[in-house]
């Protein structure tokens, strides 16, 4: 059995209680319940007159949309859904954790404001595909099941910086991948599933602030530990939804995030840029007065964009084997 220890230096937890007054100060980035669009907003309303219109409407957008789309559009949903296995993994993180569930600290009003947020992802865009009639709903939902079952590690091993590094980039690829499929999707005439990715990406855009600026001040008040922690937290790529499992097909998220990059809604070169973004908005080149082992963690992680963009090179030239999707009857995409 594999056993690894949980990294929780009095240091960091101390750098976590020093940034709590900073994390107060964000919240507001938070919307309100009452000035957050909900999902009924944007799905049939089944107790007004209209319902049997607005149904059609969707439905009838939805004709277009290819089997590619539809792929996507399920891993996307399938990785929204794990929310659960998200907030625990948040929990975890040392000094991020509110302990009795209902904790008034920065960290633990923020991690419940971020699950609450994030929890109308999963809900709008499960009903627009259970309403399409397009998809094996039935397969979709044992794939939710079994990846929550699965689980979820982001190998921080329970280190805030790593944790946060990890969030700030996660919500980043998260926000370019609801905003591409969205524009992928507008263009067969789906406006409305269009305006759902683009209300979730923007959400997505205010959390990757959030978590950017608290990485910023770790980075300020311990230069040498948030290079360490970038260093790893970038240098490996676990997605979110990586051990997603449709019963029947191991590495099923390869194969999905296979067609993401096929009809160009998350790629690798995605990701050289989310990270390369991420490393101008921290101004990595400016920190002074590094010892020798971080300044060489720095030029890693600065060479790290290039490298992901030679990777993606080559996996342009590498043909990919269209499989059968479960979540579409079999059919091969
Ligand atoms: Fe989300
Ligand atoms: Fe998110």
């Amino acid at each position: 059995m594999e056993h690894r220890q949980l990294i929780m230096s009095p240091e960091r937890l101390q750098v976590m209680i020093d940034l709590l007054p900073a994390v107060e100060a964000l919240l507001p980035h938070l919307k309100t319940v009452e000035e957050s669009w909900q999902p009924s907003d944007l799905l049939p309303d089944f107790s007004g007159e209209a319902w049997r219109e607005d149904l059609d409407a969707l439905r009838a957008e939805s004709v277009d949309l290819t089997d590619e789309m539809l792929v996507v559009l399920v891993g996307n949903v399938v990785t929204e859904e794990a929310l659960p296995s998200y907030q625990t993994a948040l929990n975890r993180f040392g000094g991020m954790t509110d302990r009795t569930g209902t904790e008034s600290h920065g960290w633990a009003q923020w991690s419940r404001g971020w699950t609450a947020e994030e929890k109308r992802h999963g809900d709008v865009t499960r009903a627009y595909l259970y309403l399409t009639g397009r998809v094996d709903m039935r397969s979709v939902e044992q794939t939710i099941q079994y990846l929550i079952r699965n689980g979820f590690d982001t190998r921080a091993e329970g280190d805030p910086f790593r944790g946060l590094a990890y969030v700030s980039v996660q919500e980043h690829a998260t926000k370019t991948s609801w905003r591409q499929l969205g524009n992928v999707v507008r263009k067969t005439g789906a406006t409305q599933l269009h305006k759902m990715c683009g209300l979730i990406a923007a959400d997505e855009a205010r959390h990757e602030r959030v978590y950017r600026a608290m990485m910023k001040g770790v980075l300020d008040r311990d230069p040498g530990g948030a290079l360490e922690a970038l260093r790893d937290s970038l240098g490996r790529i676990v997605m979110p939804a990586s051990r997603m499992s449709d019963g029947t097909r191991e590495r099923i998220f390869q194969r999905f995030s296979d067609v993401g990059s096929r009809i160009g809604v998350y790629t690798l070169r995605d990701y050289a840029d989310n990270v390369e973004g991420f490393i101008q908005e921290l101004e990595l080149e400016k920190i002074e007065n590094l010892d020798g082992a971080s300044e060489k963690r720095r030029d890693e992680i600065c060479a790290m964009p290039a490298r992901y963009r030679r990777q993606a090179e080559v996996l342009d030239k590498q043909r990919q084997r269209p499989i059968p999707f479960r979540w579409l009857r079999d059919r091969v995409v």
